[in-house]
């Protein structure tokens, strides 16, 4: 059996490929090896030789046809990721690449068993809260005009108190940012294609994933790289609106073996599942994890700034993936460790927070809050 990993050359794409060939499947990669996350443009080498690798694009129809010959499942992981304004990037990688991996498997009626996308909690936007008056609510983003003002908590639309954020099921997307709705869309893409063409599609829905080999190159987003590249160099981890986000995050390996098995199970096909650890921590409750697993003592630095676009809590509730059989293995803490014990094996790790902080700063998107 042979499978098509796109972004196969990037942090869960490998960590697939490495179970997927642990398992005795034949491996083929599509990857652009596109900076910041492959600054060099040069094949990881954590990439195993016995993988077939492409470099192509997911936006090129030739290189999905030539990716897909001869291919029983595909994984969909190649993406644009991130918080800056050019738009189009986000639609044209995302959306397009997965609206022709489709096109391509209908036109050439190549018989793929399963297509796993892999998606984001980011389409819940703000998620699930209770209101102690008016019970369920899914609020909307919070305006620009109420962050500036450091007025961070999400409000009750109808008594303007504040609520409790909970674990938030598949049920209802409402996706706040460019890479939420291009994810969103991409899964609209893989269902609605999917089922209409019947080809097998499942959808996954990642939370914060974290690991070894999540690119030190790019501090665009990433709590932990972010926070572990600042510390590395004794500097404080910059920490957004106050801290008190929560957050769930889950180990890389975890989301492999979750990966693998909505491929291998025909129970979940047309589906959509959250994969997240169930462990939840403020952002600071984080930086103060990492910095104690590292052995800094080094005290976060809060300076009134917020990124546009962020949601204040986000936790997924991971009830229907376990009914599957799924469990995360791997808590918060190991998972530091382990990316910690990776990061410092790294030729080159420069402080690459300062160069995006700049251009997050340049295109409006890393906001200050008025006094
Ligand atoms: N890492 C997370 O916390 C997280 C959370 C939720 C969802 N996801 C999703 O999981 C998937 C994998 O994310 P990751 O963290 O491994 O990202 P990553 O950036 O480490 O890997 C993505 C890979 O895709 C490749 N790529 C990007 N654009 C491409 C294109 N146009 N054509 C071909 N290859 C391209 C990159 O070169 C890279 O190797 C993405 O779809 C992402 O949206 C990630």
């Amino acid at each position: 059996m042979k499978v098509l990993v796109t972004g196969g050359a990037g942090f869960i794409g490998s960590h697939t490929v490495d179970l997927l060939l642990e398992k005795g499947y034949e491996l083929r990669v599509l990857d652009s090896l596109e900076s910041p996350v492959h600054p060099k443009k040069k094949k990881p080498d954590y990439l195993p030789n016995n993988v077939e690798f492409i470099l192509g694009d997911v936006q090129s129809k030739d290189d999905i046809e030539r990716a897909l010959q001869g291919v029983d499942y595909v994984f969909h992981l190649a993406a644009y990721q991130g918080y800056l304004t050019n738009f189009g990037k986000f639609a044209f990688t995302n959306d397009g690449g997965t609206a022709l991996i489709y096109e391509v498997i209908v036109q050439k009626k190549l018989p793929i068993r399963k297509v796993i996308l892999g998606s984001s909690q980011a389409v819940y936007g703000e998620g699930k809260y209770r209101c102690a008056e008016h019970d369920i609510q899914y609020p909307s983003p919070r305006s620009s005009e109420q962050l500036e003002r450091g007025d961070w908590e999400i409000k009750c639309p109808t008594c303007q108190q504040p609520m409790q954020p909970l674990p938030t099921d598949e049920s209802k997307t409402s996706p706040h940012n460019q890479y939420a709705v291009s994810k969103h869309c991409q899964e609209l893409y893989a269902l609605t294609l999917g089922k209409r063409f019947d080809i097998p599609t499942v959808v996954l829905r990642y939370s914060i994933t974290q690991g070894p080999r999540q690119s030190l190159y790019n501090a665009y987003s990433g709590i932990l790289r972010i926070f572990a590249s600042r510390l590395l160099h004794n500097l404080p981890p910059i920490i957004y609106e106050d801290g008190e986000q929560l957050r769930d995050y889950v180990y890389v390996g975890d989301v492999a073996a979750a990966n693998i098995l909505a491929m291998e199970s025909n129970a979940v096909n047309y589906a959509v599942y959250n994969v997240g650890g169930g462990e939840v921590l403020s952002v600071l409750q984080y930086g103060e994890l990492l910095s104690n697993v590292m052995g800094k003592g080094v005290t976060a630095e809060i300076p009134g700034e917020f990124r546009f676009g962020d949601v204040r809590h986000i936790i997924s509730d991971v009830s229907k993936i376990k009914k599957l059989g799924w469990q995360p293995q791997t808590s918060i803490e190991q998972a530091a460790r382990k990316y910690i014990d990776w990061a410092r094996k790294q030729p080159e790790i420069s402080d690459y927070y300062a160069a995006a902080e700049k251009v997050m700063k340049q295109e409006g998107v890393l906001k200050t809050v008025r006094r």
